[in-house]
């Protein structure tokens, strides 16, 4: 099976090309040097070229905070790229696999919000998202869209390496009023590829139960066995330009299993890269 990744050097798409590169795919990788998604031109003529079967965008403007003052970039990114992606894929006859987020959602509910529930965006970043999740709805039929959350992974900065970095602080506070689904990126890697056997639609993948970033950041430290200071506050405490959803955990309408309880999913990180932390942080 030939797979195109869009965004194939970010956070998720490195773990995503290199599992399924190991699982005897043919991946092409594709990011902003050789596929810039805005360009509609080049974006059809890539991928008809390629003719995959299976094309996974995870390329995306990613920065929730900055996306507040460059609404238009992270627009024409999120939107128009996914415009265009869903068009060369339905033009090639290619599964669409696209990405999305638990930003789509206000967090005002108190049960895991199913696919079906209405999002309903409180930032620049979540909203354009959503606009993406339209447009490949639109122009695009044979689709999943993969709403994930609080992604982890082996390469680039995340919530895991930034809490390692802080260990030997006197105090790392760490924000207790927001609750959502912390998310290996293998383990979603995972999901997409039982999911290329599922009907098409909307689907959430990401790690099971929740917790909030200072239960994420106890159990970071707990199952590395070490000892640091982790101190409770409230996201007011760490003024950010975006707002967040308080409350941002998923769930599939069905038992589906695509994925392991959160700490599960993290001990396997743990384990696998330990050597890689303790020799970094
Ligand atoms: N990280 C999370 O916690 C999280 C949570 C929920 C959903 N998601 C979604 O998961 C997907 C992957 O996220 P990620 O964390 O892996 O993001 P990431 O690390 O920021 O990777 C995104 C990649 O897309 C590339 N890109 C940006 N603009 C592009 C363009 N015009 N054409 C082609 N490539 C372009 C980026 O290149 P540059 O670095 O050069 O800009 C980067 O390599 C995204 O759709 C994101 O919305 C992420």
């Amino acid at each position: 099976m030939k797979i195109l990744v869009t965004g194939a050097k970010g956070l998720l798409g490195q773990d995503l090309c290199s599992y399924f590169e190991k699982k005897g795919y043919e991946v092409i990788r594709t990011d902003f040097e050789n596929l810039d998604v805005c360009c509609e031109k080049m974006t059809k003529k890539f991928i008809l070229q390629c003719n995959p079967m299976v094309i996974v965008h995870c390329a995306a403007y990613t920065n929730v905070d900055r996306a507040e003052d460059e609404i238009n970039q992270a627009r024409k990114i999120n939107v128009i790229g996914a415009r265009n992606v869903a068009k060369a894929a339905k033009e090639t006859g290619a599964v669409m696999v696209y990405i999305s987020t638990d930003y789509v959602f206000d967090g005002a509910k108190n049960s895991p919000y199913l696919p079906n529930d209405k999002p309903n965006p409180i930032n620049v970043y979540g909203k354009t998202k959503l606009e993406g999740e339209l447009e490949v709805q639109k122009y695009c039929e044979k689709f999943y869209i993969v709403r994930t959350s609080w992604l982890y992974g082996y390469s680039g900065r995340n919530f895991v390496s930034t809490m390692l970095s802080l260990k030997n602080r006197d105090e790392i506070k760490v924000v207790n009023n927001q609750r959502g689904c912390p998310t290996w990126t293998m383990e979603l890697t995972y999901g997409i590829e039982k999911l290329l056997n599922l009907p098409y639609g909307i689907y959430h993948i990401c790690g099971q139960n929740s917790a909030t970033w200072y239960e994420f950041a106890l159990e970071i430290f707990k199952q590395l066995n070490i000892n640091a200071n982790i101190k409770p506050c409230l996201d007011k405490d760490f003024p950010r330009k975006a707002k967040r959803p308080s409350y941002s955990v998923m769930a599939n309408k069905e038992k589906l299993n695509l994925t392991r309880d959160w700490r599960l999913a993290l001990s396997d990180y743990l384990r696998l890269y330990k050597n890689n932390f303790i020799d970094n942080y």
